[in-house]
């Protein structure tokens, strides 16, 4: 019961807003109302911006632009004007080499690798103009918000990072409807848990036109008042010239057939402050946000949550599916599963969560579940999810 209640605590002040978080085109205005923006303003700053050195169609049709590292939109945020670009982390966590036990036979995810030049990075363009009309946030999401969530709500600790293995699916989203459903690697501080820093992946019909899993990072921006995600708003410093924000994770799990996965590790360069996110294979420097950006997670990490939730006009009452879309207990293979997290404190060492901080929950158990949640000698692990009302 009290896992229960944690949740929906989470859910009520937290879910709610970082739903905003992953979505496209919005901005949320804080104490201002809440409005949408334009497409022109979406992509003047990636389009007509910087220079675009090179234009990459991938296969399936996603376009990325690469541009200048030192040019990227990234710098037009206000507090990164005189921001000077760190192209490597200083050091990373120390801990043990994180390997998944071999009985598991599963394979690694990959994120498309766009082959920009070196000295370039590459932004994905804005496909919204293709796929959906442009409407104000209440047509988008509905007047009232809703969303649900599963996983583990970690409190009360100093958090420097975490790093976690998440096995990829594509949770079914009704493709005519406004939802989408998330798998999230979040760390979060400040009153209301108003700051948070997320990586995760989500498939969000309506957003981005397809059913695909796709790898975002996205922050809050508690000085411009915005929720970001990739590149759609300045402040997310991008070093690598091949990874592709917001592009497709292949392959997707299948149910009771081969599994994939990717390592996702944000962490806090104990020198510069930075907020690093590495992923996926060879751990993959993807960039960082800089400490200068936030307000309270400039130093540290309060919370951490793990899991899946959805979020949309019908997400409650007619829930898209989370993870595989089967129930925690039917185990591996069947349910998705989040394993090998593990911790990042401030002497920048992985460690286990501590038990007695660890709150694991769902906001409806009818719809999603967590089980088989412990901790090991290879971290914490569980597995989450559910049909939803997709049965
Ligand atoms: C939803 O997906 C199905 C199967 O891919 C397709 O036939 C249908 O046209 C799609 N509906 C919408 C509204 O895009
Ligand atoms: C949980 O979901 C079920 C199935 O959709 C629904 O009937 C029930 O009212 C929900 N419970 C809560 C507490 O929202």
């Amino acid at each position: 019961m009290e896992f229960t209640i944690q949740v929906f605590e989470m859910k009520e002040q937290k879910v709610l807003r970082l739903a905003l978080l992953l979505s496209y085109l919005i901005l949320v205005t804080r104490g201002n109302g809440i409005r949408s923006i334009n497409q022109g303003e979406t992509t003047r700053d990636i389009v007509t911006g910087p220079k675009i050195n090179k234009i990459i169609e991938m296969d399936g049709g996603d376009i990325f632009d690469c541009v200048d590292v030192n040019l990227q939109p990234a710098f037009n945020h206000p507090l990164l004007k005189d921001h000077k670009i760190q192209m490597e982390s200083s050091t990373f966590p120390v801990g043990m080499d994180v390997k998944l036990p071999s009985r598991h036979h599963v394979s690694q995810a990959q994120p498309p690798i766009v082959a920009c030049p070196r000295g370039t990075i590459p932004i994905r363009r804005n496909h919204i103009r293709n796929h959906i009309e442009l409407k104000s946030i209440d047509e988008v999401f509905g007047t009232d918000k809703h969303q649900e969530a599963v996983g583990i709500e970690y409190k009360h600790d100093e958090i420097y990072g975490t790093q976690a293995i998440i096995n990829v699916y594509e949770p079914k989203v009704k493709n005519d409807s406004k939802d989408f459903s998330a798998t999230v690697v979040e760390i979060y501080n400040g009153p209301g848990l108003s700051e948070a820093i997320v990586a995760g992946y989500s498939v969000s019909p309506k957003l981005s036109g397809d059913t695909f899993a796709r790898f975002h990072v996205a922050w809050d921006d508690v000085v411009q008042k915005k929720s970001c995600y990739d590149h759609t708003c300045p402040g997310f410093v991008q070093v690598s010239h091949e990874f592709g924000l917001g592009g497709i994770l292949r392959p997707a799990s299948v149910y009771n057939g081969p599994q994939y996965f990717i390592t996702i590790l944000i962490f806090k360069d104990p020198k510069t402050k930075n907020w690093w996110v590495i992923c996926c294979q060879e751990n993959t420097p993807i960039g960082y946000w800089s400490s200068s950006l936030f307000t309270y997670i400039k130093d540290k990490g309060e919370t951490v949550f793990w899991g899946g939730y959805v979020s949309g006009p019908t997400a409650t009452t007619d829930s898209p599916q989370i993870g595989s879309g089967h129930f925690s207990s039917e185990g591996y293979g069947k349910a998705a599963f989040i394993r090998h997290i593990q911790i990042v404190d401030k002497n920048n060492k992985y460690v286990n969560p501590y038990k007695n901080k660890v709150f694991p929950g769902s906001s409806n158990s009818s719809k999603y579940t967590v089980n088989g949640y412990g901790v090991d000698k290879y971290g914490m692990h569980m597995y989450y999810g559910g049909p939803g009302d997709l049965v």
